[in-house]
């Protein structure tokens, strides 16, 4: 069973069923989803998004893929000066709330990291934020990002991580008691952020994500930590 797939919350269930809970939180707390950013993590995951996209840092006329793109958040930060951005996506509530709000120059495509509906080869650089342990099956998902990269095109991966030395049980303690009361006032929907927060837990930390990217066939992979290690962005090249 791939490393992603087993639980939901506290229940065990089996990887289809595992999608299907997935798809519904997210076309529930579309309409809310950016807020709810904003107010979870006062702001900062735009702090957090801006250096993604500086990391990046594209040259005007490559072809960037966003990568549980979302409402857009991240295509919006890297679109400009003649650069395509294309967004894919598995949830059309959420896709909807961008199409309305952002950028018009992003592209919209439906589809999932496990199967990209993209050609070989076909993207200079590859983001996904807080997409990656949304994934049912990481193997299949990171075999399909190599596929769709050019041979030297990066991949960029802003993830929740394990903060550092003291600051972890104050974050755990936040996570545990703040995040479901929030999901449950704004989002009306604890279960939701219920969900994000044990799958926070379970996605592997740093040094153990980096292992996995280099396993599975990227080369050059470093990471660099944000606030502390509560996120962090591995960056990683397709040879
Ligand atoms: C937490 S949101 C992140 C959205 C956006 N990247 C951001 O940072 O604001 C996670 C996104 O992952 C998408 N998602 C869920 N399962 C996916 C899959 N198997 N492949 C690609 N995206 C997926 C969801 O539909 C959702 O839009």
């Amino acid at each position: 069973m791939d490393r992603l797939s087993e639980s939901f919350g506290e229940r065990e269930v089996t990887a289809a069923e595992r999608e299907t809970l997935i798809r519904g939180v997210f076309r529930r707390v579309a309409r809310r989803y950016d807020l709810m950013n904003d107010l979870m993590s006062f702001g900062i995951h735009r702090i957090w998004k801006r250096t993604l996209a500086w990391a990046v840092d594209p040259r005007p006329d490559q072809v960037l893929v966003d990568l549980a793109g979302g409402t857009g958040d991240v295509a919006h930060k890297l679109a400009g000066q003649g650069r395509r951005v294309i967004v894919v996506d598995p949830s059309d509530a959420m896709m909807r709330v961008g199409r309305e709000t952002r950028d018009h120059r992003i592209r919209w495509v439906a589809g999932t990291a496990e199967a990209l509906p993209l050609p070989d080869a076909s993207a200079d650089a590859l983001t996904i934020a807080f997409g990656i342990r949304n994934v049912t099956s990481l193997d299949a998902a990171l075999a399909d990002i190599l596929r769709v990269l050019k041979p030297g095109g990066r991949f960029f991966c802003l993830e929740f991580s394990r903060p550092l030395g003291a600051l972890r049980p104050v974050y755990e303690q936040y996570n545990r008691w703040v995040i479901p009361r929030l999901g449950a006032a704004i989002a009306r929907d604890p279960e939701a952020y219920q969900y994000l927060i044990e799958s926070i837990r379970r996605f592997p930390d740093q040094e153990a994500f980096k292992g996995i990217l280099e396993a599975a066939g990227f080369q050059g992979v470093r990471y660099r930590n944000v606030s502390f290690g509560i996120a962090c962005i591995h960056i990683a090249t397709r040879p």
